[in-house]
């Protein structure tokens, strides 16, 4: 071998690399990873060019959220691993609208927040189940409406789950007549019944059609992991379900607003883990199980 054809056979496979190229020529382990790293920034890319600046939802600018000269593990909002997999995303309270069809190229996805952005859109088009390691998903107060689809329930992994609060996002915006976020068909059962890892369910304010003592049945039998619900407005019926004795991990507890109307007669044991009660405007009748506040673990207030 020559001098000169040492030094080439040297310096290839790393000009590939920098090069970031996808000419299909197989150099090594290492530049198949880079050519494929570049689908996680060409899909960061095309997310920054179909959002838009939306306060009051209309159209301001373009988004100019990150400097593409740079590299994009180094952009705000973007977690890698250590291979230059893109497993966080974070852009809550940009004021964005527009879509976000491109994130569903970044399968290795473990974080998603798109929480307090200007939406104004239904999830249909999103096609959640392509992001099958996603343990955390916040689309809380972003002008979300319609029904929740049924690819959120192929999310098996997921811990963390916040729907909510999507009339403050209409508010915000000084928009009084809104579409809500509704559970119904699909319903409450489908949904669910597979997001066994659950640990925080946040649905305030979603509309959820499962009446009776039902949707509680089905939350003490599907999500035996769950340590906080969160559930105000969300015109559930009572009364609440003695079942709830069974999530021993349960430690916050909203259900504000919702006229369930009696508490189990076993409240008490269901009680004695929680620190955080919520149950106000319940239209609770009946004998209040004034122990509750003796509860070594309730703070007293
Ligand atoms: C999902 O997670 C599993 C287990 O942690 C891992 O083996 C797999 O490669 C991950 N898939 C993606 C697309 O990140
Ligand atoms: C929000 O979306 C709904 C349903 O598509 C539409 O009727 C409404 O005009 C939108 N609101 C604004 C302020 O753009
Ligand atoms: C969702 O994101 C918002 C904004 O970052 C945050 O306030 C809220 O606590 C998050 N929800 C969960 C369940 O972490």
């Amino acid at each position: 071998m020559s001098p000169l054809h040492i030094l080439i056979s040297f310096f290839l496979p790393t000009f590939f690399l920098l090069s970031c190229s996808s000419i299909p020529i197989v150099l090594s382990k290492t530049t198949i990873q880079s050519q494929c790293l570049d689908d996680q920034r060409s899909a960061l890319v095309q997310l920054q060019q179909d959002l838009y600046f939306s306060p009051h939802f209309t159209f301001s600018s373009k988004v100019e959220l990150w400097d593409l000269k740079t590299d994009y593990c180094s952009w705000n909002g973007v977690t890698c691993d250590a291979l230059g997999h893109v497993i966080g995303l974070d852009l809550n309270y940009k004021t964005l609208s527009g879509t976000f069809q491109s994130i569903f190229d970044l399968h290795h996805l473990q974080r998603l927040n798109f929480a307090g952005n200007n939406f104004n859109t239904t999830l249909f088009p999103y096609r959640f189940e392509g992001l099958p390691n996603l343990t955390h998903l916040n689309l809380s107060d972003s002008c979300f409406h319609g029904q929740i689809p049924m690819a959120i329930s192929h999310l098996t992994r997921l811990v963390s789950l916040d729907l909510s609060n999507q009339d403050y996002c209409y508010r915000r915006n000084d928009v009084d007549y809104y579409p809500t976020l509704k559970v119904e068909k699909p319903n409450f059962n489908s949904l669910i019944k597979n997001l066994m890892f659950l640990k925080e369910l946040y649905l305030d304010s979603v509309s959820i059609s499962t009446q009776g003592t039902k949707w509680c049945e089905i939350i003490s039998s599907s999500l035996p992991n769950l340590h906080v619900l969160s559930m105000s407005s969300c015109g559930l019926t009572g009364p609440l379900c003695s079942s709830f004795s069974t999530l021993h991990f349960l430690s916050k507890l909203n259900l504000d607003n919702n006229p369930i109307s009696y508490l189990p007669p076993n409240f008490l044991g269901i009680s004695s883990r929680l620190v955080s009660l919520s149950l106000r405007n319940c239209n609770l009748c009946g004998h209040f199980p004034t122990e509750v506040f003796l509860l070594p673990k309730m703070p007293k207030h």
